[in-house]
Parts: structure tokens; C-alpha cells; sequence
């Protein structure tokens, strides 16, 4: 999430300065709606007028409860086409617009009098201010703008059990996809013939349309849970989320990030890689867990021990269903396994998976590669699955989710 207003829309920050210039000393708090409609580019509309409401944070506690209890309002105001939301009020000696777009970035437009300010990291709001209101206005932008449009390409539609005629957003993709407490579930892509990664990453089997898809189910999790491999040959680290995803995210009781959590014995693992890096800003991702075997985590080096919360399952090898367990047992409880084959083929022969989330890329590679479970472990996966779920997006890419059956 960035707060510098200049990366927004041009559009939506003039109309805020214009709201600024126009403003009168005294009003309540407004809470304002930013569409993209013509003759105007950018036209507010004042959704508000703080009706027995004291103070911005007052005002968009109400809002918040309006449009979780009243799912009509919610649809209204997206069918208006509305692209961002923000709230006006008084501080100190100044009229303040904060505003957020359906991306998350953020626009704040301070006024005196009959002078406006843009100013970048609302210098005058203090912090704790500033980050109360925007977790607020996050979610008020996620209900009532929804998301941005999707990449090219990537418009994704349902299949089956019901084909669809209309694009889905954001949300729907979501709630197609949602996956149950309690469950562990794959995510993986593979191509036609089967293969999980192309000179040694998964890259080339990606496409927008399974960015998509990713970055749905994984919005869901609390736990991903990831090989020591993948985490090397990928340069794995956390995905950045919106302010919108991560006011979704809270909506749902989850934490605003998702834990990784990598499965190693070897504990080699680069503390100057992506997992590790620092992070500023109003929500860091919390410190990955390291889960090792007893062996392994008893030489753990004290610079990686800094760095990771430690779980300590099996004695030479991790036992997955105690790491499982341990995990449900600090209240992580929907657990996302990204992978990769190794990983996957130990916890799929441990039976430890209850859903299946796979994209089908249509590429025929005919190149050597890992499948998306890998078969060296001693045992074999016994269980038998149901299609739950399919769908497709723009380029053919097929996302099929899968439950197991009971056994
Ligand atoms: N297509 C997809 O959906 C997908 C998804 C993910 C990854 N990938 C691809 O898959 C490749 C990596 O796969 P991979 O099979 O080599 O690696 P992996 O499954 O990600 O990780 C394997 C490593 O995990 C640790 N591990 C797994 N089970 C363990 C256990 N029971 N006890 C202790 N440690 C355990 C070990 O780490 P240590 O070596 O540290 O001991 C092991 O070497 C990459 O090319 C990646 O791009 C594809």
C-alpha cells in the first residue's frame, strides 16, 4: 500500500481538491463515494452527512455497519459504478478528504480556508489517526467499489457445475473458492502433460487468470505451507496484499496476513532472501515458522533461529501429521499447501489433504520435470476425489478444486 496520493488517479484527487476548496467550517463528518462517470471524470457523491455521528472514526463505524448488515445497499453502490470512497472532516485547524481507491492507494488533500495541501503521509493526522481511519475506509472501499478489473486476460467465468455468462470479481472467485476451517488443501499448477516445474520454477506454467486464482485461495489461509525447496528455487517470500484484501481478509476473523510456514531438514535456507526481508509500513507479515525434526532444530543456526518461530516435529524427518496438528493447535486453521512435488507427495501419502485447488495450463511441453506430487516417499495415496468445482479463464487455463472423499 503506498500513501503517496501522486501515484493515484489524477481524477479522483482533483475532485478532492475541489471538495477542499468548497468545504464550509463546522460541517459533521461526510463519508463521500468517487465514481468514473461522464460528463465528469471524477464525480463525489456525499453518501452521509454524519447523522448523529461526532467524529470520522463515528461515521465510518456506522457505514461499516450499514453495508455488513444491508447487502442491497453494497450492490447499489457497486452497480453505480463507484471507484473510491473517502470521508471529509475537521481536525485541529484544517478540513481533511481521505480517500481510498479500489487499489488501495490512498489520497489525502488537506484544506485551509481557501487553500488546499496534498500532502503525502497525512504529516498532520499523526499516525495513529491516519491508521485507524484507513483499516475503516479499506473496508468501506472493498463494499461498496469492490475490486479492480482484472489483468488481461484473466477474466475468469464458472464451468461447472453450472456454466456462467458473466465475469466473476473478485469476491465471487473468492466464495467459489472458500475453503473450509479445519481443511488442508493443495494449491499447484501443472501443464497438460503433467509437469509442475519448467527449468526449475513454476513460472512458466503461470498465467494472470491463475495469479487470480492464487491470490484467492491463498487470501483465505492462515497457514501456507511450503517446501524448503520451492522456498530456494523460487526465491520465495510473502505476497504484498492491498489495504482492500487485507480489510477482506479481517472482515472474515483471519489475521491480516497469512503465516508461511516452510517445512525443511536441512535448514538451509537464505536469510537475505524474500522470506526474510524487512518490512515498513502499517501491516508487516508476521515471522515465518520453520518446522524441523528434532535432529535438525537442535543445531539450528542462532542467526535463522532469530528470524523464525520454531516447530519442532518428528526426530530425523518432520512428521507431517504432528506439524499439522501442531499448527491447528496455535490456531491456524485453514492450512494452504503451496508445494512443491516433494512436500506435496509426502503429505498427499500421509493422507493429510482434504482438498485439491489446480490450475490445468494448456501447454504440451514434452520437457523433463517434477510432477506436481512427487513418488519417491515409501507408501502411496489411497484416496479417492470429486470434482467440487470448475472454471476457466480467458487464455483456457482450467481450475478444478477437488474434495476428497470420506474414506
Ligand atoms: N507447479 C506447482 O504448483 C509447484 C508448486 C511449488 C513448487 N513447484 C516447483 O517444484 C520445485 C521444487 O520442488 P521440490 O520437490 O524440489 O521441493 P519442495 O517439496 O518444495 O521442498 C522439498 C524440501 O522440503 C523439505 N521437506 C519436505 N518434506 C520433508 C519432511 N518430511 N521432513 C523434513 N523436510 C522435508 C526438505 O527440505 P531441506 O532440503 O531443506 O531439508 C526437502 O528437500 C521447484 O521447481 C518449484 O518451482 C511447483
Amino acid at each position: 500500500m503506498t500513501l503517496d496520493s501522486t501515484q493515484g488517479d489524477p481524477a479522483i484527487l482533483s475532485a478532492l481538491e475541489h471538495l477542499s476548496y468548497t468545504w464550509s467550517w463546522g460541517r459533521p463528518p461526510r463519508l463521500l463515494t468517487l465514481t468514473h462517470r461522464p460528463p465528469q471524470p471524477a464525480v463525489p457523491t456525499t453518501l452521509s452527512g454524519g447523522v448523529g455521528t461526532q467524529t470520522a472514526s463515528d461515521l465510518l463505524d456506522q457505514w461499516i455497519d450499514q453495508c455488513r448488515r444491508h447487502r442491497g445497499l453494497v450492490d447499489v453502490q457497486r452497480d453505480l459504478g463507484v471507484d473510491a470512497v473517502g470521508v471529509a472532516f475537521e481536525t485541529g485547524d484544517q478540513h481533511i478528504l481521505y480517500s481510498m481507491d479500489r487499489s488501495g492507494v490512498e489520497y489525502l488533500v488537506e484544506g485551509q480556508r481557501y487553500s488546499t495541501t496534498r500532502s503525502a503521509a497525512g504529516a498532520n493526522l499523526g499516525g495513529q489517526a491516519l491508521d485507524s481511519l484507513a483499516e475503516k475506509v479499506a473496508e468501506l472501499t472493498w463494499r461498496l467499489a469492490g475490486w479492480p478489473a482484472p489483468a488481461a486476460g484473466a477474466r475468469i467465468r464458472d464451468m461447472w457445475p453450472k456454466p456462467g455468462l458473466v465475469d466473476l470479481d473478485d469476491d465471487e472467485l473468492h466464495d467459489r473458492l472458500a475453503t473450509d476451517a479445519g481443511h488442508v488443501r493443495l494449491l499447484a499448477v501443472t501443464s497438460i502433460d503433467g509437469l509442475a516445474a519448467v527449468n526449475g520454477t513454476s513460472a512458466a506454467l503461470s498465467s494472470p487468470g491463475d495469479q487470480r486464482v492464487y491470490q484467492a485461495v491463498k487470501r483465505d489461509a492462515d497457514v501456507l505451507l511450503i517446501g524448503a525447496g520451492t522456498v530456494r528455487a523460487e526465491r520465495y517470500g510473502p505476497t504484498p496484499l492491498s489495504a482492500l484484501q487485507i480489510a477482506r481478509r479481517r472482515s472474515m476473523g483471519l489475521a491480516p496476513h497469512p503465516t508461511v510456514a516452510v517445512v525443511s531438514r536441512s535448514l538451509d535456507l537464505d536469510l537475505t532472501g524474500p522470506l526474510f526481508q524487512q518490512h515498513t509500513g502499517r501491516h508487516v507479515p508476521p515471522r515465518p515458522i520453520l518446522i524441523a525434526p528434532a535432529a535438525s532444530a537442535a543445531s539450528i543456526d542462532p542467526a535463522l533461529a532469530e528470524h523464525v518461530d520454531l516447530v519442532v516435529a518428528g526426530e530425523t524427518d518432520v512428521d507431517l501429521a504432528v506439524a499439522v496438528q501442531q499448527l491447528r493447535s496455535q490456531g491456524h486453521q485453514r492450512l494452504v499447501c503451496e508445494g512443491g512435488p516433494s512436500l506435496a507427495g509426502a503429505m498427499t501419502r500421509a493422507g493429510l489433504l482434504d482438498e485439491i485447488c489446480m490450475t490445468i495450463t494448456p501447454q504440451l511441453l514434452a520437457v523433463p520435470g517434477p510432477r506436481i506430487t512427487d513418488s519417491s516417499g515409501a507408501g502411496q495415496g489411497a484416496d479417492d476425489w470429486q470434482l467440487r468445482r470448475s472454471l476457466i479463464d480467458e487464455q483456457g487455463n482450467l481450475f478444478l478444486r477437488y474434495d476428497r472423499l470420506p474414506r
